[in-house]
């Protein structure tokens, strides 16, 4: 099977071919193994868990974002698999992005639990009833692949928004039964670069490897940003 990358070198793009011989099972992360090990090992790409789990290997694999360990070599029903870097990230070498941006913006939303009082001498159990886990737990399976922000049309021409996978973030903590910031992470989400300028475009649901459904987040926020604003009116 023949393996089309493209590469980088810190100066120039281009683009190398691999003729890999496909065992039964192999996904597109053991050829990347394969060719590193025996045909070039200067082959860049990021890897760590190997199960879906870490996030770090996402790459566009015949013109798709996906996670390369779990994607089977045999489903993609092709003769040729191209494999890219994600897009809407600088590229630092072959299939390495850039994930210092993604990763500021998810701490912008503030991403873990806030409570008003913290009271490490006497803590208490915050019990939680699997309803209230229900509501935000599909958007707590995120492993921060980036996927969804590489195929982001407001990501993409916006260098202050803070993208899909940050709204998934927030609304996950907001939701959370056991958290207090609410008022302070809602302005966060609903600033200049916020959830008002998604186009809705939705691609970031379609790519996500674990169904998080990020557009579905920045629709639950947007209705959580104009609740905030009449309270905010009321209060006044
Ligand atoms: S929302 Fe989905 S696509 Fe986006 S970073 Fe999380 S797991 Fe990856
Ligand atoms: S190596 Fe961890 S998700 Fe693929």
């Amino acid at each position: 099977m023949l393996f089309r990358i493209k590469r980088f070198d810190g100066e120039k793009e281009y683009w190398s071919e691999y003729e890999v011989e496909v065992r039964k099972g192999m996904t597109v992360l053991d050829a990347l193994f394969y060719i590193r090990e025996n045909l070039d090992g200067s082959l860049a790409f990021r890897v760590s868990c190997r199960m879906g789990v870490c996030g770090s290997c996402a790459m566009k694999i015949n013109h798709k974002p996906r996670l390369a360990c779990e994607t089977q070599i045999a489903d993609l029903k092709s003769d040729v698999i191209v494999i890219e870097p994600l897009d809407n990230y600088k590229v630092i070498k072959d299939l390495i992005v850039d994930f210092d941006g993604f990763f500021k913006k998810h701490a912008k939303v503030k991403p873990y639990l806030i409570r008003k009082v913290e009271n490490y001498e006497k803590p208490v159990e915050l019990i939680q009833t699997p309803k209230q886990l229900d509501s935000y737990y599909q958007f707590a399976l995120c492993i921060k692949c980036g996927a969804c922000y590489s195929v982001c049309p407001a990501s993409a021409t916006r260098k202050d928004y803070l993208g899909p996978a940050a709204f998934a973030s927030a609304y996950r903590f907001i939701k959370d039964s056991r958290d207090e910031g609410k008022e302070e992470r809602i302005p966060e989400v609903a600033c200049d670069g916020g959830v008002w300028r998604c186009h809705f475009a939705a691609e970031c649901s379609e790519v996500c490897p674990k169904n998080v459904d990020p557009a579905k987040a920045v629709q639950k926020l947007r209705w959580e940003a104009v609740k905030h604003s009449i309270r905010s009116l009321l209060r006044w």
